[in-house]
C-alpha cells in the first residue's frame, strides 16, 4: 500500500507540473482574439443556464480560450483546431450562432446530444470549416435541411447526424465528401432519392439511413397520407467497395432491380440490412454474376419483410457467399420452395437467430437446422412446413426461442425437448402434432414464460401433483387434452397473464384459487369446456383501484355450464364472453356499485330472467351488448339509451313487451338492432330513419308491431337487412315517390316482398 501511495504521489507531482506549464503557456495569450469571440458567441447562443461552459468567460484569469472547457489549440498555430461540447444525456440550449464558422481552423467538432430548443437549421457557415475531418451533431435537435455547404468539406472522414429534426432530401453535394469513411443519416424520414454521386464515397465503410421509429411515424404521417420514403436504385452501390456496415431498412428499394449484384460487390460487408425495402428477386438471369465474397466478414443479415419470392435462389447466393453469418432474417416475405439440407450444413458453424417466419415455405425442415448449436432463436412460424422434429434436439441447448406454430408438422414431441433448458419461449401451436405430454416433456425448462401448444392433438398426462419448473407468463394450451379435472398444477403459476385452455375436455368444478388468480389476468379463456359451478372469487378490497390493466382484460368462459349468479367484479373487464351457460341472474353484474369497463358483453343463451334491470348509466364504454336467448320479460328499460358508443344491440328469442325505448334515439352509433322474436308492440319508430343513420342491420320480426313503415326508413342509406315479418304492419313499403323529403333514388336494394303483405324481408 505505502509503496502505490509513494508512487501516487510521484504520479501527481508531475502531473501537477504540467499542468503549471500549460496554463503559462496559455497566460502568455496564444489564444487568437477572433476566435474567442466566436466562442463567446456560441456561448450566448447557447444561452447556458447552469455551470456547463463556466470556465468561457472574459475574466483575466480566463482569456486563454485555449484552456477553456472543450476547447483545443493547435500548438502551432494557437488556431481553435478541436471543439468537443458532446454531452451524454441531452443538455437543453437555444439555439447555435452562425459564428461557428469562424472557427475556420477547426478539424473536430462534436457538438452530439445539444439540444437545441429553437431547432435552428444547421448553419450554412459550417461550410467554411474547410479543414474538418470529424463532425457530429448527432441528437442535436437541429431542424431544416441538409445545407448542401456540407459538401465543401471536402476533408470530411466522419460525419454523424443521426437523430436530429432535419428532413427533406439528401444534398448531392454529400457526394463530394471523397474521404468519407463513416456517415451516420439514422432517425430521419428523408424524401426524394439517394443522389447517383453517392458513389464517390469510395472510402465509406459506415452507412447507416435507419429511420428508427422516430423517422418511421414522420413517414406514416406524411401528408397526403401516400409514403413519401426515400427510394433508391442502388446504382451508386457497387464502387462502395469498402463498406461493412450498411443500414438501409424503409427504403424503398423497388426500382433496385439488381440489388443482389450491387450488394454482392461488396466484399468486405458484415452487416446488411434491408428490412423493408420493397425488394423484389433480382433478375436471375445473371446470377452468375451475383457470386458474392463476403465469406470471412459477412455476420448480420436482416431482408425482413420485402417480397422476396425465389428462396432456392436467395439461399444459395447466401450459402455460397458466406459461412459465417450470425444473424439472419428472412422472414415476412412471399419465400416459396423447399430448403435443401446443405444450407443448414453451411451455417452451422455461427449461426445465432435464423428467423424465416412467415412465407409460403414447405417440405422438411432441414434436420441440419436442429444441429445449429450456437442458436439461441429459431423461428420458421406460418409456413406450409410438414413432416415431423427429429428426436434428438440435444445440440440445440443455447436455444432460447423455438417457434414453429402454423406449419403443418406432424409427429409426437419427444422428451428430450424437455432438456433445453435455456429456452423461454416455446411454440408449437396450430400444427399437426399428437400424443402424450410428459412431465418429462419439461423437465428443465425453468426458464420457460411462454407456452403455445394449442390447436394440436396433445394430450397431457401429468400427475395431479406435478409442480412444472417453470413460471409462465403466457400458456395456450386451446384443445390439448388437459382434463377430465381442472388441470392442478396451474396452482403454481403464480404470474400467469395470458391463458388459454378452451375445448380442453374440463370438467366439473373450478377450484377456488382459480377464481383468485384470474384477476390478474389479460386474457382467460375457458371456453368449450364442461366446467360447472358457480363463479366465487374473493375479491381483495384494493381490487378495483390496484390491479391496472382494468380496460384489457378479456375473459371467455362461454360454452360450459356455469350457473348461479354472475358476480359483479366482472364488469371491470373490457370484454366478457359468458354465451351458452346456465347463468341465471345478472343483477350484481348489471347493478353493483363497481367499476365498468366493458366494451364487449355477450350473455346470450343462458337462463337469465325477470325485467331487465334498469341499470345501463355506468356502461357508457359498451359497443356490444348481446342478451338474446334468454327470459327476460317486461320493457325494454329506459337506460339504454346511455349506451351512446353502443354499436350492436342483441335483445332476440326473449319475452321484452311494450314499445322500443324511445330512449334509444341517442345511440346514434347503432349499426345492429335485433330485437326479433319477443313480444314488442306499438308501431315501427320514425325515429329510427331519421337519428339511427348508421344502421346496417334491423331485425324486429316475430312481434307485435302494428301499423306503416315509416318513411323515415328510406333514410337509412346503409342498411343491408330488414327483416319485419311476422308482424301486423299495413300499409305500403314506402318508395322515394312518396318521400319528398329525400332526394336519393329509391334503395334498390330494398327489393324483394316476402311472405305475406305484412312481412317484409329486404336483403341487400
Ligand atoms: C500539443 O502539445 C502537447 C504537449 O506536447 C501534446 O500533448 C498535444 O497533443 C499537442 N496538441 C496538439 C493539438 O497537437
Ligand atoms: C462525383 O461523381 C460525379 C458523377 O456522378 C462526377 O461527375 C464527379 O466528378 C464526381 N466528383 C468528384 C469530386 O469526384
Ligand atoms: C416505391 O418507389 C416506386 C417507384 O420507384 C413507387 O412506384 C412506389 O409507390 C414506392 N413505394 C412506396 C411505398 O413509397
Ligand atoms: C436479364 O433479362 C432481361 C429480360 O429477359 C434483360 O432485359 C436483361 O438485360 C437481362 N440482364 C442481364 C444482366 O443480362
Ligand atoms: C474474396 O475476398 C478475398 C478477401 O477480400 C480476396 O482475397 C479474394 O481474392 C476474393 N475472391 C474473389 C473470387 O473475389
Ligand atoms: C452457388 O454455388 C453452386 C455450386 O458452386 C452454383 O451451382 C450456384 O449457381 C451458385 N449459386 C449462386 C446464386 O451463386
Ligand atoms: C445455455 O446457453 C448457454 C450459452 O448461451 C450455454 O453456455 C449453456 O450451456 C446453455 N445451457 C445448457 C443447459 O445447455
Ligand atoms: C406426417 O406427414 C407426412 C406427410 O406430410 C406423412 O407422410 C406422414 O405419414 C405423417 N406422419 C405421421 C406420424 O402422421
Ligand atoms: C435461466 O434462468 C436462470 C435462473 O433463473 C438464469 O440464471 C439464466 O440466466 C437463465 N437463462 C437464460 C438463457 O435466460
Ligand atoms: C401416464 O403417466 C403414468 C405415470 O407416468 C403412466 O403410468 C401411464 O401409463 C401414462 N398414461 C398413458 C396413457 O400413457
Ligand atoms: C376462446 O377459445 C375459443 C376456442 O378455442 C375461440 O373460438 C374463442 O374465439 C376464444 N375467445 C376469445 C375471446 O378469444
Ligand atoms: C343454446 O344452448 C343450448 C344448450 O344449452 C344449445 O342446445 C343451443 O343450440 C344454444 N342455442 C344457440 C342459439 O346457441
Amino acid at each position: 500500500m505505502m509503496m502505490n501511495g509513494g508512487v501516487d504521489v510521484v504520479l501527481m507531482m508531475v502531473l501537477a507540473v504540467i499542468l503549471a506549464w500549460t496554463s503559462a503557456a496559455g497566460a502568455s495569450g496564444k489564444c487568437i482574439g477572433s476566435e474567442r469571440q466566436a466562442l463567446f458567441s456560441l456561448k450566448r447562443g447557447f444561452n447556458v443556464h447552469d455551470n456547463w461552459l463556466s470556465s468561457w468567460g472574459d475574466g483575466e484569469q480566463q482569456k486563454e480560450c485555449c484552456n477553456w472547457e472543450g476547447v483545443t489549440c493547435s500548438n502551432n498555430t494557437c488556431h481553435v483546431v478541436m471543439l468537443d461540447l458532446h454531452h451524454d444525456t441531452f443538455y437543453i440550449a437555444d439555439t447555435i450562432s452562425p459564428s461557428l464558422g469562424e472557427l475556420s481552423h477547426l478539424i473536430y467538432l462534436d457538438l452530439s446530444g445539444i439540444d437545441f430548443m429553437l431547432t435552428p437549421p444547421i448553419p450554412p457557415s459550417i461550410g467554411s470549416l474547410t479543414l474538418l475531418k470529424h463532425l457530429d451533431l448527432s441528437h442535436t435537435s437541429f431542424g431544416g435541411e441538409i445545407p448542401p455547404q456540407l459538401g465543401n468539406l471536402l476533408f470530411l472522414e466522419y460525419l454523424d447526424i443521426k437523430h436530429t429534426n432535419i428532413y427533406g432530401t439528401l444534398p448531392p453535394h454529400l457526394g463530394n465528401l471523397l474521404y468519407l469513411e463513416h456517415l451516420d443519416l439514422s432517425g430521419h424520414a428523408f424524401t426524394g432519392t439517394i443522389p447517383g454521386q453517392f458513389k464517390n464515397l469510395s472510402r465509406l465503410q459506415y452507412l447507416d439511413l435507419n429511420p428508427g421509429p422516430s423517422g418511421r411515424d414522420n413517414i406514416l404521417n406524411s401528408d397526403n397520407g401516400e409514403s413519401m420514403s426515400l427510394s433508391s436504385d442502388l446504382e451508386w452501390l457497387s464502387q462502395l467497395s469498402t463498406l461493412r456496415y450498411l443500414s438501409l431498412p424503409e427504403l424503398n428499394l423497388s426500382s433496385a432491380t439488381n440489388w443482389q449484384r450491387q450488394v454482392s460487390g461488396l466484399s468486405h460487408l458484415q452487416y446488411l440490412d434491408l428490412n423493408g425495402c420493397n425488394l423484389v428477386d433480382s433478375m436471375p438471369n445473371s446470377s452468375l454474376a451475383y457470386h458474392a465474397n463476403f465469406s470471412t466478414s459477412l455476420s448480420f443479415v436482416d431482408m425482413s419483410d420485402n417480397s422476396l419470392t425465389d428462396s432456392s435462389f436467395i439461399f444459395s447466393w447466401l450459402m455460397n457467399s458466406t459461412s459465417t453469418l450470425v444473424t439472419l432474417r428472412m422472414n415476412d416475405n412471399g419465400l416459396t420452395g423447399t430448403i435443401t439440407e446443405t444450407f443448414g450444413d453451411k451455417l452451422m458453424s455461427s449461426l445465432e437467430e435464423l428467423n424465416l417466419a412467415n412465407n409460403e415455405l414447405e417440405g422438411q425442415i432441414p434436420v441440419s437446422f436442429f444441429h445449429i448449436g450456437s442458436l439461441t432463436t429459431l423461428d420458421l412460424s406460418h409456413n406450409r412446413f410438414t413432416g415431423m422434429l427429429p428426436e434428438d434436439l440435444s445440440q440445440l441447448s443455447s436455444l432460447q426461442v423455438l417457434r414453429l406454430e402454423n406449419n403443418r408438422l406432424n409427429g409426437s414431441i419427444h422428451e428430450g425437448i424437455g432438456q433445453l433448458s435455456n429456452l423461454t419461449e416455446l411454440n408449437l401451436g396450430n400444427n399437426l402434432f399428437h400424443g402424450l405430454l410428459s412431465e418429462a416433456h419439461f423437465l428443465r425448462l425453468s426458464n420457460l414464460t411462454t407456452l403455445d401448444l394449442s390447436h394440436n392433438a396433445f394430450v397431457f398426462n401429468v400427475s395431479v401433483k406435478w409442480s412444472p419448473p417453470f413460471d409462465l407468463r403466457v400458456a395456450n394450451l386451446a384443445s390439448c387434452n388437459l382434463g377430465p379435472n381442472f388441470p392442478r398444477w396451474l396452482h403454481t403459476q403464480m404470474n400467469i397473464e395470458n391463458l388459454d385452455i378452451s375445448q380442453a375436455q374440463i370438467s366439473g368444478l373450478v377450484p377456488n384459487w382459480f377464481w383468485d388468480r384470474s384477476l390478474k389476468m389479460l386474457y382467460m379463456n375457458l371456453s368449450h369446456n364442461h366446467i360447472r359451478g358457480k363463479i366465487e372469487a374473493q375479491i381483495p378490497t384494493n381490487y378495483y383501484t390496484y390491479f391496472p390493466y382494468d380496460d384489457l382484460q378479456t375473459i371467455d368462459y362461454s360454452f360450459n355450464l356455469f350457473e348461479g349468479s354472475i358476480p359483479a367484479f366482472l364488469s371491470k373487464h373490457a370484454e366478457i364472453f359468458l354465451s351458452n351457460n346456465r347463468f341465471s341472474t345478472a343483477n350484481l353484474l348489471l347493478c353493483s356499485d363497481t367499476c365498468k369497463n366493458t366494451r364487449f358483453m355477450d350473455l346470450s343463451n343462458n337462463s337469465l330472467s325477470g325485467e331487465l334491470p334498469d341499470c345501463w348509466i355506468d356502461f357508457g364504454k359498451l359497443v356490444v351488448l348481446d342478451l338474446s336467448d334468454n327470459h327476460f320479460h317486461g320493457n325494454m328499460p329506459k337506460s339504454l339509451g346511455s349506451l351512446t358508443n353502443i354499436q350492436s344491440i342483441h335483445l332476440g328469442g326473449n319475452n321484452f313487451s311494450g314499445e322500443i325505448s324511445s330512449s334509444l334515439i341517442n345511440c346514434i352509433e347503432l349499426q345492429v338492432f335485433d330485437a326479433s322474436d319477443n313480444q314488442l308492440s306499438g308501431t315501427i319508430p320514425s325515429w329510427i330513419g331519421d337519428n339511427i343513420r348508421k344502421l346496417l342491420v334491423l331485425g324486429l320480426h316475430s312481434n307485435k308491431f302494428h301499423g306503416n313503415i315509416p318513411l323515415s326508413m328510406c333514410n337509412l342509406d346503409e342498411l343491408r337487412v330488414l327483416d319485419l315479418s311476422q308482424n301486423v304492419l299495413s300499409g305500403r313499403i314506402p318508395t322515394t315517390t312518396t318521400t319528398t323529403t329525400t332526394t336519393k333514388p329509391y334503395p334498390t336494394r330494398w327489393g324483394r316482398l316476402h311472405g305475406s303483405n305484412d312481412a317484409i324481408v329486404l336483403y341487400h
